[in-house]
């Protein structure tokens, strides 16, 4: 990689890692968007969605508080009512057009109950078409499963394997990759077993990173911070939540790493906040990279009902979202007061 490429790609993380702000995640798959959507009672079309990624893209205010948006394929070529395509809209508000590039997780073959994320067959095509559409850079997201006797290594290592690769091709492209291996939530586990699936697998994942000779700066973690499963008997509180997340991160990500997001992951809305506002008190002095949120549910969910309710409601559901951008860029510095 020239210097000039590898200068390109820093800039980029630190356009998107800018102190104060954080990414809005709105990248869900048009499957996915249209259950977000039947739960409001919205109909799921490609006008309704486009109306609706319009409303949270130009949210007055919202701005400030967000580096840059991940976008789905259909999203990124689709524009505003006013036919300003939706990648221009996000630069003129000095904000980084991104694209999820997966196109799933699949059941994998030989580890029951377990997933591999697929989608690197045409992946250097698609990354070079993206990124003339204005795309700096994209998502990959894999998703690791607690359970009796889960994850297990083959899904750890098939997941880790498949994202280095996209990595990789993302930044030949001169894109960013943002890599997200999500512990989900789901489950009775304790706190403690998150903690040991957590470490375990991002060694795995940045084991994988390092054999195909990814750029650390030049790429982001999107993590899912070590917590207690949604159900759990008794449930670990904010600061052990921060705690244990800031110490696993600083066991297991490499000080040259451009940035760390969090996703919300089906964390209440103020609980992502005050989770990431606690992170960063901790973090001061500390932690090598910097830190900020990536979330999606946590940040449109309030937004989403007002919308859905009533569909002109537009002023007020983008100064919902607009409230919550600015919450979690308050948490994001550390400064957030309730
Ligand atoms: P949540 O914040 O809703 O977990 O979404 C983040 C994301 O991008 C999932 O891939």
């Amino acid at each position: 990689m020239t210097h000039q490429h590898a200068k390109a790609l820093t800039e980029t993380v630190q356009a998107l890692m800018a102190p104060g702000k954080g990414i809005l995640a709105l990248d869900e798959s048009n499957a996915t968007c249209a259950a977000r959507f039947a739960a409001v009672g919205v109909p799921s079309t490609p006008e309704t969605r486009r109306q609706y990624r319009e409303l949270l893209m130009t949210a007055p205010g919202a701005e400030h508080h967000i580096s840059g948006a991940i976008l789905y394929d259909e999203t990124l070529r689709q524009a505003t009512a006013d036919r300003i395509p939706f990648p221009t809209l996000l630069q003129a508000r000095g904000q980084v057009p991104g694209i999820k590039v997966d196109t799933g997780a699949k059941e994998l073959a030989n580890a029951p109950g377990e997933k591999v994320t697929e989608g690197l067959d045409g992946l250097r095509e698609r990354l070079a078409e993206y990124h003339a559409l204005g795309a700096r850079f994209a998502k990959w997201r894999a998703v690791i499963r607690i359970g009796a006797g889960l994850p297990s290594q083959l899904c750890c290592e098939a997941n880790a394997h498949a994202m280095a690769r996209y990595a990789a091709l993302c930044q030949e492209a001169g894109i960013v990759p943002i890599f997200e291996p999500e512990v989900l939530i789901d489950g009775d586990h304790d706190i403690d077993r998150c903690e040991t699936v957590t470490e375990h697998n991002l060694r795995i994942v940045f084991r994988e990173l390092q054999v195909h000779r990814v750029l650390p700066e030049g790429a982001i973690l999107k993590t899912s911070m070590v917590i207690s499963g949604s159900g759990a008997t008794r449930r670990a509180g904010v600061q052990e939540v921060a705690e244990r997340t800031v110490a696993t991160l600083l066991r297991c990500v490499p000080a040259d790493l451009g940035g760390v997001v969090f996703l919300s992951g089906g964390q209440g809305n103020v609980e992502s906040t005050r989770h990431l506002d606690a992170m960063q008190r901790l973090a001061v002095g500390r932690t090598p990279w910097p830190m900020t949120f990536s979330f999606a549910r946590a940040l449109q969910q309030p937004a989403l009902a007002i919308w859905g309710a009533d569909r002109r409601c537009v002023a007020e559901a983008q100064q919902a979202f607009a409230f919550r951008a600015r919450m979690n860029a308050l948490a994001a510095s550390g400064e957030y007061r309730e």
